[in-house]
């Protein structure tokens, strides 16, 4: 399986000429990768001129940051599935931490992976804690998000499942921001995947990647990767610095 590293731009940049700029430098340094699938979550609002610089050919795929899940009709401000699909988007992210802290419960989460897995795209389901709890080898807060969050949905629908282990604390913009260390992740990240053996099996859930995210640079990616044996990693800060996120991408390319 390709590692997958997804950059996830947030609220950022400022304009659209930001946004294609920086796209189309990643898009060009990302061309020789082989190992890695980059994806890019810009803003909804500049997923369609992003796409335009993608051809099918591109190492490059897009993401969004949120969905809606109903179809269509009377729902201001929000986007359904297809229209995500219809720009070209083959990504999308669901239950980050900061949507959580807006209010998004699990229950909102699994209707919107339901809408997202429902349209064939792949869904990244976001879990993590608020706070580091030494005692506790697995937070009862990440169960709940794996099970209250995939409740209901079809075991064959899984295999377009990404989860994302983002402990909250390790956000370069919340808390102290520091990340978390390898060894800690590697053990979190083996029981985030036996808890999804137990729910769909082994065979299925050994296709999920399952990934980390919070203050991932350059200069760690590596042995997140290599030592905390993710099968990839969720970038917010340093994906908004194109040299810095294809430095990123080729530490992870390296890693066999
Ligand atoms: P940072 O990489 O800035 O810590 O953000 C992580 C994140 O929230 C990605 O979704």
């Amino acid at each position: 399986m390709k590692k997958i590293i997804i950059a996830n731009w947030k609220m950022n940049p400022q304009t659209a000429r930001q946004a294609l700029q920086l796209a189309d430098e990643v898009r060009r340094g990302a061309k020789s990768l082989k190992n890695v699938e980059a994806v890019l979550a810009p803003p909804f609002l500049y997923i369609p001129i992003i796409s335009k610089i993608l051809s099918g050919k591109s190492n490059l795929r897009l993401a969004a940051q949120d969905i809606f899940w109903e179809k269509g009709g009377a729902y201001t401000g929000e986007i359904s599935a297809d229209q995500l699909k219809a720009s070209g988007v083959k990504l999308v992210i669901v239950g980050h931490s900061e949507r959580r802290a807006l209010g998004e419960t699990n229950e909102i989460v699994n209707k919107k992976l339901k809408a997202v897995l429902g349209a064939s795209m792949r869904a990244v389901l976001c879990v993590g804690e608020a706070e580091r709890q030494k005692e506790v080898a697995f937070p009862k807060i990440i169960r709940d998000e794996l099970h209250e969050g995939l409740t209901r949905i079809k075991k064959s629908l899984f295999r377009n499942l990404v989860v994302a282990y983002e402990p909250i604390w390790a956000i370069s913009t919340a808390g102290r921001g520091r990340a978390d260390n390898p060894q800690n992740i590697y053990e979190i990240t083996t029981i985030i995947r036996r808890e999804l053996y137990r729910m769909v099996g082994k065979r299925t859930a050994s296709k999920i990647s399952v990934l980390y995210g919070g203050s991932v640079d350059d200069k760690n990616a590596r042995a997140f990767v290599k030592d905390g044996a993710v099968d990839g990693l969720l970038v917010g800060g340093a994906s908004l610095d194109a040299k810095k996120f294809i430095g990123l991408l080729k530490e992870v390319e390296k890693i066999q």
